[in-house]
């Protein structure tokens, strides 16, 4: 089955879809984002998935279509793809304008609407039961990572980095605190209390963070939200990849050093199963 666009009012084959070089998306990289992840015909954390989109459009004052137009085409995808497991992309930019210009384009100027379904790689078990590493990146974005834009250099050149020491997620440091990963919120684990960093402009709003949150509140683990140092990070028991395409992956070394006991934690294992079966809808 053909992973399935749709573009602008068109369901079409992911590989036949096509915009205008003068597209702002890809001159300005004008444009917000969501990936949602799938199980059959079910996208997991839907409304809180569109719910971030809405609110990062209106961050960017970009008209982004109603959620009951996006949730249909999430259907219908989804319906066409039928895979297993998928992730759905949505994209939306402030479309197409010409001459090439800064400042933003009349109102009306309708916005480039992508919605694609595609299949999932291969699950990687055996990051679950040896762990992954990780690196540090000094935090060079810009000032607004709350919005999920397309702008994702800086994102693409901390994980190409990673990817080539060999690591699976660079993580972001800023004055000696831990802000997130390139693709992902970062959750350290000390003396059986779950850190993670306040939420504010220099940090995405994850949604399995919130998750990971809801989830420890009914294993009893207790959460503490306050900035997080690098040296914790380094000292602590566990460190957990969290994020839509991650779920909860343990991290065994950062920048070559340590953590914990060097072996996949328990909180790890629980939080991992506890959102695969959230997803799964085996609640
Ligand atoms: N990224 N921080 C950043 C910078 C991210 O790009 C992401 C997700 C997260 C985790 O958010 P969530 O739990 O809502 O997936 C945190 C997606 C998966 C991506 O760009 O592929």
């Amino acid at each position: 089955m053909p992973d399935v666009a749709y573009l602008n009012g068109k369901f079409m084959p992911l590989r036949a879809a096509r915009v205008p070089v003068m597209d702002r998306g890809f001159l300005f990289g004008d444009g917000v984002y969501e990936v949602i992840r799938a199980t059959g015909l079910r996208p997991f954390l839907v409304d809180e998935h569109l719910r971030r989109l809405q609110s990062s459009a209106r961050m960017l004052e970009l008209a982004c279509p109603p959620n009951a137009l996006l949730r249909r085409v999430i259907r219908e995808i989804l319906r066409r793809c039928r895979y297993e497991r998928s992730y759905v992309y949505i994209e939306v930019t402030r479309g197409v304008t010409y001459p090439r210009k800064h400042h933003y384009p009349p109102e009306d100027t309708p916005p480039t609407v992508l919605v694609a379904g595609w299949a999932m790689g291969p699950e990687r078990p055996e990051d679950f039961v040896r762990g992954v590493s990780c690196i540090t990146v000094e935090d060079f974005r810009w000032g607004r990572c709350d919005i999920k834009s397309v702008n994702l250099l800086p994102n693409c050149m901390g994980k190409e980095a990673a990817r080539r020491r060999g690591a699976a997620e660079a993580i972001f440091v800023r004055n000696g605190l831990l802000i997130e990963g390139g693709s992902s919120s970062i959750l350290v684990v000390r003396r059986g209390r779950l850190l993670m960093p306040r939420l504010g402009q220099e940090i995405l709003p994850s949604l399995t963070r919130a998750l990971v949150l809801k989830i420890a509140k009914r294993r009893r683990i207790p959460a503490v939200i306050r900035p997080v140092t690098v040296r914790e990070m380094f000292a602590a028991d566990e460190v957990i990849i969290a994020s839509t395409t991650a779920e909860g992956v343990p991290v065994v070394k950062i920048d070559g050093r340590r953590i914990g006991s060097g072996r996949p934690g328990p909180v790890a294992a629980v939080l991992h199963e506890e959102i695969v079966r959230a997803r799964e809808g085996r609640r």
